[in-house]
Order: C-alpha cells, then structure tokens, then sequence
C-alpha cells in the first residue's frame, strides 16, 4: 500500500501533471455544424483547469470519422485556427490538455459522409437509429476497409495529432475506446476479417498497435496516449478474447513509452457483464502496462483514492462529475457537496448546462 493521494502531482519522465485528477474526454457539441470549434468552448474548458490534466472531447480525424453533430474536428486548417485560442486560454489559466482522436465507424451513418457508406473492419451493422443532422435514420452496414486503405487511416490519426500539436495541445490521446473504429478491429463481434487485420488476437491488436506507434514516432511519447475500453460494452461491441487482445495491446504499447494509457472501467453495472470480461479492469491489466496507468467511469473521490493508494492506478479520470463541477478538484478537498449533472443539457448547444454550473465559494 502507496500513501500517494490524488492530490500529489506526478512526475515521470514522459509526464508532469499537478495532481492525478484529470477531466475524461466529454463530447459536448457546442461546435458549428460544420465541425468548427467555437469561443464557448475556451470558457468551459477554462473553468476545468484546476484538474491535472484536461481530456478535450473527442475530435475526428478526418471527415469520414465523424458521427455525431456540432463535434469539434482536427482535420482542417480552420479547426486548427480555431482550436489556437482555446490552448492558449486554457494555458493562460494553469490548465494542460490533450485532444482527443476520434473516427466512429461504423457508428456513422450517410448523412455524415456526404453520402459515403460509414467504414469499419467489416459490414455488421448496429442495430437501431443513429441521430443524424436530418433525424433519426436505421444505422447501415460499413463498408469493410480494404487492406490497402488501413495506411490513409493511420495517416489521418498522424496528421490529426500533428494539427493538434499545431494547435497547441500538450498531446493527445487516441481514442481506442467505447466501440468505435480501433475498437471494431480490436473486437471479434464487429471484425470478421481475414487478412493481416483480423482472425488471431494478433491481428486484431495490429491497427492499435500500428495508429500508436506512428503517432508516438511522429509527435514524440511524450506527447502521445491512448484509451481503452476492455470491458466495454458501448456500442453493441463483443469480444470474446478481452483478456488476452488487452494483454497484448499493453504488452506491446508499453514499449512505446507513452505519456499514459487510460483504461475505461466497464459502463453498465458490473453484474451484467459477459462473465469473461473483467469486472475491475485497472487491476485485471495493471501488471501488462509498464507506464502511467489513467482510469476512468464510475469513481467518486473515496474510490479514485482508494485506486491510487493502492497501486492500481496513477490517475483517475472524472467524466460527468467535471460536466457539474468545474471546480470539482477544489470540492473534493473542502468535502463540498456536489452539483448535479443534467442529463438533458449534455449535447444541447448553448451555455445552459455547459458554462453555468456553480462554482463553489468558501
Ligand atoms: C456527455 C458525455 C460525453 C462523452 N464523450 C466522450 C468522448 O468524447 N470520448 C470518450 O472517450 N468518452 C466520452 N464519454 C465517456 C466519459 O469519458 C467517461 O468514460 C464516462 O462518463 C464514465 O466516467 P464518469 O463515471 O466519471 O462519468 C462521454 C460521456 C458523457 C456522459
């Protein structure tokens, strides 16, 4: 048992954050339709700087990884210009933040992709509705990538993260989690492939493998993260290896060393989970992760402590608690009550339940 609490900073040598509290990556849609990062966003991200590090909501790649409105991109020279003052602001206020990657597949639908089929590793639907800009539209099947277009998606995740450095993000951090396209070729519910991208836990592991080292070896480590979601059930994802597929992901991406790893704990209630996925992911993969382990979902500060005390985790990331609490970091230590997040305000648009959450005075 450690005696590091969540309030101590962290130093490694790929590192530096003033405490282990860090907001998780948020998609709030207060973008412009065309994907545009607006002013809105400098101010709440600014009343989040109190946290060891900022996760910025998810950003796509490129136009064929978008799925959901009013996203900010990181694929276009305007998104980088607006994307400048909202660093700057959030460094002004002591703030750090990386910039979440972000390509859906197949959780996309046409009306994204001027038309295009949604891609994925290979052609299984979701079922049900997807919202796009003109309704609620039946989810299609995507199209498998061919083998010779997974190179032009590693490149978009590389020149995303070179626009973000552009930007003035302190990194960023891939988004391998919660169902989208790393994770539909990490899964074998949603990868049926048979070339060098799919069949053994392998190939499945490869395009992760592949995005982080390309990136790292472009930006730096020190400037590169990656999330994942083992237990993730977001998404009608399945995989019937999670254990093995995520040991060697780990094994393999702690050779890279990255400024962390974020591992999301499971989103539904831990009883209804298949009963080979691990029910406590930090612990099920600390040992295969040789670097800054950062865990995420469902913490309050009791838990997040008791993770980092013992050894379990270095940082524990809040979601929905940062949505309520800007100065939730200044809340925890003075044992104050909690805002409330609303639930209807998340993707709203506008201030209303985004920059107007109290913040508390002593
Ligand atoms: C409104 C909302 C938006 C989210 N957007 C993202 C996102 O852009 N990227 C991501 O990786 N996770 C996203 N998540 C998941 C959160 O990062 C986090 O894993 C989840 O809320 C569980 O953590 P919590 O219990 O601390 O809220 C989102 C969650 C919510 C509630």
């Amino acid at each position: 048992m450690s005696t590091i609490d969540i309030y101590s900073p962290l130093h490694t040598a790929q590192l530096h954050l003033r405490n282990r509290i860090a907001m998780a990556p948020l998609t709030r849609s207060r973008a412009t339709a065309d994907y545009i990062p607006t002013p809105i966003m400098a101010e709440y991200y600014c009343q989040r700087t109190e946290s060891g590090l900022i996760v910025s909501e998810a950003s796509p790649i490129s136009p064929m990884g978008i799925g959901y409105v009013r996203i900010p991109g990181m694929y276009s020279q305007a998104q980088v210009e607006a994307w400048k003052p909202i660093t700057a602001a959030i460094h002004a206020s002591g703030g750090k933040i990386f910039a979440q990657l972000w390509h859906v597949g197949r959780n996309s639908h046409p009306d994204f992709l001027n038309g295009e089929l949604p891609v994925s590793a290979s052609d299984i639907p979701i079922k049900g509705f997807k919202d796009t800009p003109s309704g609620k539209k039946e989810y299609v099947a995507p199209r498998p990538l061919k083998n010779s277009e997974i190179q032009a998606l590693i490149n978009d995740y590389v020149n995303a993260a070179q626009n973000a450095i552009a930007a003035g993000f302190d990194g960023v951090e891939i988004h391998g989690a919660n169902g989208y396209i790393i994770d539909q070729f990490i899964c074998d519910g949603t990868n049926h492939r048979t070339d060098n991208y799919g069949g053994s836990v392998q190939n499945r592991a490869r395009l992760a493998i592949e995005v982080t080292e390309a990136v790292s070896q472009t930006i730096g480590s020190q400037y590169t993260a990656i999330r994942f979601s083992p237990s993730g059930t977001n998404g009608q994802m399945y995989n019937s290896t999670p254990v093995d597929v995520f040991d060697l992901i780990l094994t393999e991406i702690s050779k890279f060393d990255l400024a962390y790893v974020c591992l999301n704990e499971p989103q539904i209630n831990r009883a209804d989970l298949p009963a080979h996925y691990p029910k406590y992911v930090a612990p099920a993969f600390r040992d295969k992760y040789k670097g800054t382990l950062m865990t995420n979902g469902g913490y309050n500060l009791e838990t997040a402590q008791a993770v980092v005390s013992n050894g379990h985790a270095d940082v524990v990331a809040f979601g929905k608690l940062f949505i309520s609490n800007p100065d939730l970091v200044s809340r925890f230590r003075n044992q104050a009550p909690l805002n409330e997040w609303d639930n209807k305000t998340f993707y709203d648009g506008g201030p209303k339940g985004y920059t107007d959450y109290p913040i508390l005075t002593l």
